[in-house]
C-alpha cells in the first residue's frame, strides 16, 4: 500500500495542515509504504519571490520532521528535485479535457479571492496528477478542500489507461471527515491565504492574541451558550481529550461562561500540545545543511520510482522512438 501527499511550501503551517495532512500522514509511518513531498513547484503558480520559497521550503520541511515524521521510514523530498513530473505533467495535459479544470473549486475560489489567474493555477491539478500516479500512489490522505483534486488525478489516470492501455495505479482520496475542515479563527475554512490561521510554530505572544481573536456570537455571560454552533467549542475539541471536552460542553450549557476564559485555556492547550515538537523544532532549524541532505537522499528514492513509471510511459505514449 503506497500513500502520498504533498504540501506547499507557501507560508507558516497552521493547525489545519496539522489535522487535515500532517498527523495523518505521520500516522501511517509504521503501516504503509509513505511518500511525503514539498510541492515547491505547485507554489509557484502564487509565489513569485525565490527568497521566500527557499526559506520556506526548509522550513516545511523541518515542520514536518519536527512534528515527526522520521524520514529513515519514509520518502521524503521536494518536488522539482524529480523533475519527471513535469515531463508526466505534460503528457497528461494531453488527455486532460478543459471542462475537467474548468469545474475545479480551487481554481473558481481562488479567482474569486482576487488572485490573478495564470496557467499554472488552472493546470495546477494536472500537475497533482502527476505527482500521485508517477508514483504509482493508492491512498491521498488530504484535507476536504483537496479531495476535487485527487478525482480529477483518477479521473486522467483511468482516460490515459483507457487510451494507452492500464499503465497507472488509480488512486483513492482519504478524508477523516471528523478532521475534515478545521475552522479558522473567524469560523470560515482555516488557511494561510485567508489570514484566519493558528499557526503551529508560533512564540507565545502571537499565539496568544491570535486566540484572543477567535471569533465567538454575542450570547450573554448569563445565559447558556451552545457548543456545536461555537468555533471555539470546534477548535478546542481538536487539542482536549474526551473528559476536557465533556466537561467544556457542560459549562456551554450551564449560564456563566465566559469565552475569554475558554479563550486562554484553549491557548494553553495548544501551546502544551506542540511543547515537545516546539523544541525539536528549534534544535532542527539550526541544522539545514542536514536537512539538505534529508530531502536529497529522498529526491533519490523518489527518482528510481519515477524513472521507471516514465520508462513505461514513454514507451506507452511512443516518444521513446
Ligand atoms: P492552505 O489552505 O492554508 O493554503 P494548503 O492548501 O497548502 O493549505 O493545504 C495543505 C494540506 O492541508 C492539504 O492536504 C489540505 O487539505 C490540508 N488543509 C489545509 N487547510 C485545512 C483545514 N482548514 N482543515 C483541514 N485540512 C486542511
Ligand atoms: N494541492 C495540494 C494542496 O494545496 C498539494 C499537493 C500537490 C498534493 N501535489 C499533491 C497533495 C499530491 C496530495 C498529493 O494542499
Amino acid at each position: 500500500m503506497r500513500i502520498l501527499s504533498g504540501i506547499q511550501p507557501s507560508g507558516s503551517l497552521h493547525i489545519g495542515n496539522y489535522f487535515g495532512m500532517m498527523k495523518p500522514m505521520i500516522s501511517y509511518l509504521e503501516r504503509a509504504e509513505l511518500f511525503v513531498f514539498i510541492v515547491n513547484l505547485h507554489a509557484l503558480t502564487t509565489v513569485n519571490d525565490s527568497e521566500e520559497l527557499k526559506k520556506n521550503t526548509l522550513k516545511a520541511a523541518v515542520d514536518f520532521l519536527a512534528l515527526g515524521l522520521e524520514p529513515e521510514k519514509c520518502v521524503f523530498w521536494v518536488q522539482s528535485d524529480v523533475l519527471e513530473v513535469t515531463e508526466l505533467t505534460w503528457i497528461l495535459s494531453g488527455v486532460t479535457s478543459m471542462g475537467l479544470l474548468e469545474r475545479c473549486h480551487s481554481y473558481k475560489d481562488k479567482i474569486a479571492k482576487g488572485i490573478v489567474p495564470n496557467h499554472g493555477l488552472f493546470a495546477y491539478p494536472v500537475l497533482m496528477a502527476a505527482d500521485i500516479i508517477l508514483y504509482q500512489s493508492n491512498i491521498i490522505p488530504v484535507g476536504k478542500d483537496q479531495k476535487q483534486h485527487v478525482e480529477v488525478a483518477r479521473d486522467i489516470a483511468l482516460r490515459f489507461n483507457h487510451i494507452f492501455g492500464e499503465t497507472f495505479v488509480i488512486p483513492e482520496p482519504e478524508i477523516n471527515e471528523d478532521l475534515a475542515v478545521v475552522p479558522g479563527i473567524d469560523g470560515q475554512k482555516m488557511s494561510k491565504s485567508y489570514n484566519n490561521a493558528i499557526d503551529i510554530f508560533t512564540d507565545r505572544e502571537t499565539l496568544n492574541k491570535t486566540i484572543m481573536r477567535v471569533v465567538t456570537d454575542s450570547t450573554p455571560v448569563n445565559e447558556p451558550k451552545n457548543p456545536d454552533t461555537c468555533n471555539l467549542f470546534a477548535l478546542y475539541r481538536l487539542f482536549a481529550g474526551p473528559d476536557k471536552i465533556d466537561d467544556l460542553r457542560a459549562r456551554y450549557l450551564a449560564p456563566g461562561l465566559k469565552y475569554a476564559e475558554v479563550k486562554k485555556e484553549l491557548a494553553q492547550l495548544i501551546w502544551d500540545f506542540f511543547g515537545e515538537h516546539r523544541e525539536k523544532h528549534a534544535e532542527l532549524m539550526k541544522k539545514q545543511d542536514i536537512i539538505r541532505d534529508i530531502l536529497r537522499d529522498g529526491a533519490n528514492k523518489a527518482r528510481a520510482i519515477a524513472r521507471e513509471t516514465m520508462d513505461l510511459v514513454r514507451d506507452r505514449v511512443g516518444i521513446n522512438y
